[in-house]
């Protein structure tokens, strides 16, 4: 773990930072922009889901241990409501319920991958997959970005799949860039891995990370990637949607265009166990499922990206508009972007180093923020782009 605490974390650290600062200068004055932390209010939905599993279920039933991969009728509703939204296909058994999308992703990755597998990962991308691969003793291989529309480049993807590639993983939309990936993109990437699997005679399979997957604007669509490519999964989490990440509640599809994905249901489901999860927690699975169309108030994240992605380009920062999430990744205007970060901090802004998602030259905004906090922020920015001579 030495080499892992090395490397651990920046996001936690600079939010250590601006607390550090906060004590200083009071926290009204700090702008922190490092963490990921929803601030959209809890739908009354949920709240409301919560404490009517909590009265009305037996409560043995309720906190007992279960099937792995959650309760059936949890997973069927989870495959209802996909095949309502997507015509699917998917019944329960092609869902397991998972802790979050890091369990999710952490579950397929014990399940598929041997000594030595490589992942292949587009970025910039979030650094915990790197932390993932390594759990499982594999190794990440990395695509480079076309740049300044961060779209995959698919040429320098197609070079990066080799005979030793287990997996791709991609984030739609993604975190830090915000970009969307579109139907002709993923069926660009599914066509590249048909014929590498052809190629060299094995599966590659495809991990489909979003978390995000409802915070995305303008009407974007995201695409749903089983219906691209045969091999795939996709990971989910309630975590952004309904703004409870530490309830730790997501889950996994299991494609069942895969072949023999009964096999690796019943292989990712054991893998659930001895991973240490066990199972997705009880009281959550019945909660989310009794509200799986609610979302928080994406309006609310939405006005943010107008408001700060306006404010920061007409100050003359370079940064791709965001059709999702709720980050922005802006261009450092020296090349050291650890320098920048730091000159930021000097503004009491508190931002994330682009090298933390394998992208140095970059940084990333948070802006799951109060309106406020954006707006006081923005003359702290504009003294900043001053500094840097940006024609603001
Ligand atoms: C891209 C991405 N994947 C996965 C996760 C983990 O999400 P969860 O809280 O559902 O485990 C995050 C959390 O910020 C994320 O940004």
């Amino acid at each position: 773990m030495r080499e892992t605490l090395k490397n651990s974390s920046a996001i936690r650290k600079m939010f250590i930072e601006g607390q550090k600062l906060a004590e200083k200068v009071g926290a009204e004055n700090v702008f922190d922009f490092s963490l990921g932390n929803p601030v959209a209010p809890v739908p009354q939905a949920f709240t409301d889901a919560l404490m009517d599993v909590i009265r009305s279920e037996d409560s043995l039933a309720l906190h007992g241990y279960m099937n792995n991969a959650g309760y059936p009728e949890v997973r069927k509703a989870v495959a209802d409501s996909l095949n309502r939204r997507f015509d699917l296909g998917l019944t329960g058994e092609n869902i397991v319920m998972t802790v979050g999308a890091a369990g999710a992703i952490n579950i397929v990755l014990r399940a598929i991958l041997d000594i030595g597998d490589q992942v292949v990962a587009f970025r910039p991308y979030f650094g915990e997959y790197r932390n993932y691969v390594a759990n499982w003793r594999g190794e990440i291989v990395e695509v480079a970005p076309r740049l300044p529309s961060f779209q995959p480049d698919l040429e320098d993807f197609g070079r990066k799949v080799g005979p030793r590639t287990k997996a791709v993983i991609i984030n739609n939309p993604v975190n830090p860039s915000g970009v969307a990936y579109s139907a002709e993109t993923l069926t660009s990437i599914a066509g590249i891995l048909k014929e590498k699997q052809k190629e060299y005679g094995h599966e590659i399979y495809l991990i489909s990370d979003e978390p995000y997957r409802e915070l995305a604007y303008d009407g974007v669509d995201i695409p749903y990637v089983t219906k691209f490519y045969a091999n795939t999964f996709v990971a989910y989490s309630f975590s952004k949607t309904l703004s409870i990440p530490g309830e730790r509640i997501g889950y996994l599809v299991i494609s069942p265009e895969m072949e023999q994905w009964q096999e690796m249901a019943n292989a990712i489901s054991v893998s659930n166990r001895i991973c240490g999860y066990v199972n997705a927690p009880s009281l959550l699975q019945k909660a989310v499922a009794r509200c799986l169309d609610e979302k928080c108030d994406v309006a609310f994240y939405d006005n943010n990206r107008k408001l700060l992605w306006g404010g920061l380009t007409e100050l003359g920062f370079e940064c791709v508009k965001p059709e999702g999430t709720f980050y922005l990744f802006v261009k450092s205007p020296e090349p050291d972007e650890q320098a920048f970060v730091a000159r930021a901090k000097a503004h009491n802004l508190i931002l994330v180093a682009g090298s933390t998602f394998a992208m140095p030259g970059y940084v990333r905004i948070a802006y799951c923020v109060s309106p406020d906090t954006i707006r006081r922020s923005l003359p702290r920015f504009r003294e900043l782009a001053a500094e840097y001579g940006l024609n603001g």
